[in-house]
Parts: C-alpha cells; sequence; structure tokens
C-alpha cells in the first residue's frame, strides 16, 4: 500500500492516538550493515524524524516525542557524541524555518544544561522561534533519563514542602506529575520501539503506564511515514482497558 493509502486507512478508523513517543534505535545497525561508520547511520536517522514528523502532522496527531540521546549516551566515544550534536544542529538549522510554517512547537526535554556551544544554541533558538505554535508539539527528549526525571520531580517535591508551598498531603499523583518535564502532555497512546528491540530504556517510565506498545522490527533509518500509519493502524484494532473490565 502507499503511504497516502495507508493514511486513508487510518483515517477512516478514526481513534487517532492524541500523543506517540518513539525510540529511535537500530542507527549503528543500519550503519554496520552497509559497513558504514555510526554516525552515517545517525545522519541516515535524521530524514526518518522529518518522514514520521510529517506523518504525524498528516494523520493528526498532536504530540510526538522523540527519544534522541539518553543519559547514557554521554557514555559513548566522544565522536559518536559529536557527531550526534552536530546532527542535532544541522537537523535545527535545516528544519526550524518548515516547522515553524507547520505549525510544528519544538520543546526539548532533558538535562539540556548538558548541552554546548552550538548544539545549546541551536536548541533555544528552535524552542522560542516556535513556541507559539500548537498544530503538533515536538517533544525531543535529549540528555534524558527517566529516572533521574522522577528523582528531580521528587527534589522538587521536597523543596516546595520545605518551603511551606505544599502540604505533604497534597502530594499524589498529580502533584508528581505537575513536576516531571511533560507536565503539560497527555501521556502517550502508543509507544513505538525500532529495530525489534524490546524495552523501554529508561525512557518516560512513569508516563507509559497504560501505553501501547509497538515493536517494529525496522532500523530507524529505513523507518517512514508507511510504518508511523502501520503502527497507527495496529493501535486503532486494540481495546484499551486502563485497569478496568470492557463494557
Ligand atoms: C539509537 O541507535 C539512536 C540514537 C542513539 C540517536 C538517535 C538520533 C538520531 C535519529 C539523529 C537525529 C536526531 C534528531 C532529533 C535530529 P543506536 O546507535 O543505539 O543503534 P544500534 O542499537 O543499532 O547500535
Amino acid at each position: 500500500m502507499t503511504p497516502s493509502e495507508l493514511l486513508d486507512q487510518v483515517r477512516l478508523h478514526g481513534a487517532i492516538p492524541r500523543h506517540v513517543a518513539i525510540i529511535m534505535d537500530g542507527n549503528g545497525r543500519w550503519a554496520r550493515e552497509r559497513m558504514l561508520p555510526r554516525p552515517l547511520g545517525h545522519r541516515s536517522g535524521m530524514k526518518s524524524v522529518r518522514e514520521v514528523v510529517e506523518g504525524a502532522l498528516q494523520a493528526g496527531v498532536e504530540f510526538l516525542s522523540l527519544f534522541a540521546f539518553s543519559q547514557e549516551n554521554w557514555q559513548r566515544p566522544s565522536v559518536e557524541i559529536n557527531a550526534l550534536m552536530s546532527l542535532l544542529e544541522e537537523y535545527i538549522q535545516r528544519e526550524a524555518d518548515e516547522l515553524e510554517a507547520q505549525g510544528v512547537r519544538v520543546r526539548v526535554l532533558g538535562d539540556i544544561d548538558r548541552l554546548q556551544g552550538a548544539a545549546r544554541a541551536a536548541v533555544d533558538r528552535v524552542v522560542a522561534q516556535t513556541a507559539g505554535n500548537r498544530k503538533l508539539t515536538l517533544n525531543l527528549f535529549i540528555s534524558y533519563g527517566s529516572r533521574a526525571e522522577l528523582a528531580r520531580a521528587a527534589r522538587l517535591i521536597a523543596e516546595d514542602v520545605a518551603a511551606g508551598r505544599l502540604r505533604p498531603d497534597e502530594v499524589d499523583e498529580a502533584a508528581f506529575a505537575q513536576r516531571l518535564y511533560t507536565a503539560d502532555c497527555p501521556d502517550p497512546d502508543l509507544l513505538i520501539r525500532t529495530s525489534g528491540e524490546q524495552r523501554i530504556s529508561n525512557f518516560l517510565l512513569w508516563q507509559l503506564a497504560y501505553t501501547e506498545l509497538f515493536i517494529s522490527p525496522v532500523l530507524w533509518p529505513d523507518f517512514g511515514r508507511s510504518n508511523l500509519f502501520e503502527a497507527i493502524r495496529d493501535y486503532q484494532n486494540r481495546e484499551r482497558r486502563f485497569g478496568r473490565v470492557a463494557v
């Protein structure tokens, strides 16, 4: 089926997930299969980012969360870290105006104080430039780890309690969720992980409580909008019960 036939099917079945999250995996294997250096796998993965952003816009997804760089990724060799940071900067430079024109709000979530120089400047620029858009919110998770995010939320609560701004009996799920990076996003409806790996890898541990999972065997650089539409079609056939019984 062509991408537009698949899109018609997605639209026909209604129930578009409001929030799709993706663990983009398999760039390294894609490069190895072609005997290329790993950074070329990441470079090729950049066009898949463009594909899923456009696919999300076409399908009417409101929030798209991409796991682009984990806290653990800081332990990769510095050539690879530098390549990923330059790609991020290049992506923003190339796409910022287009994203702005398409109504995309870009946000960068994670410990971004660790980003330096040109990458940090590019991130700040695109976030400011697109802040007023609402058609699609693109959350780029960079220097992100979910356990660190949860520990940070607990620290913020402790500070509020210590300062008398919050009573211990007011600490509930909503108070906690408000102190996560994703405070104003609905929880993801659908999580896609590429390259066949069946792990969460410290991504959105709190927010994924009732999310539907879709594992795609496709390596990230080969993942296009048709693959996104197929994942949404699969999601549309699920029965979501949120721990309750079907009615
Ligand atoms: C995982 O593949 C992917 C990453 C660590 C980085 C994802 C980054 C991009 C797609 C580049 C551009 C991103 C943006 C937002 C512009 P891996 O290296 O772990 O692959 P492997 O498991 O096959 O080794």
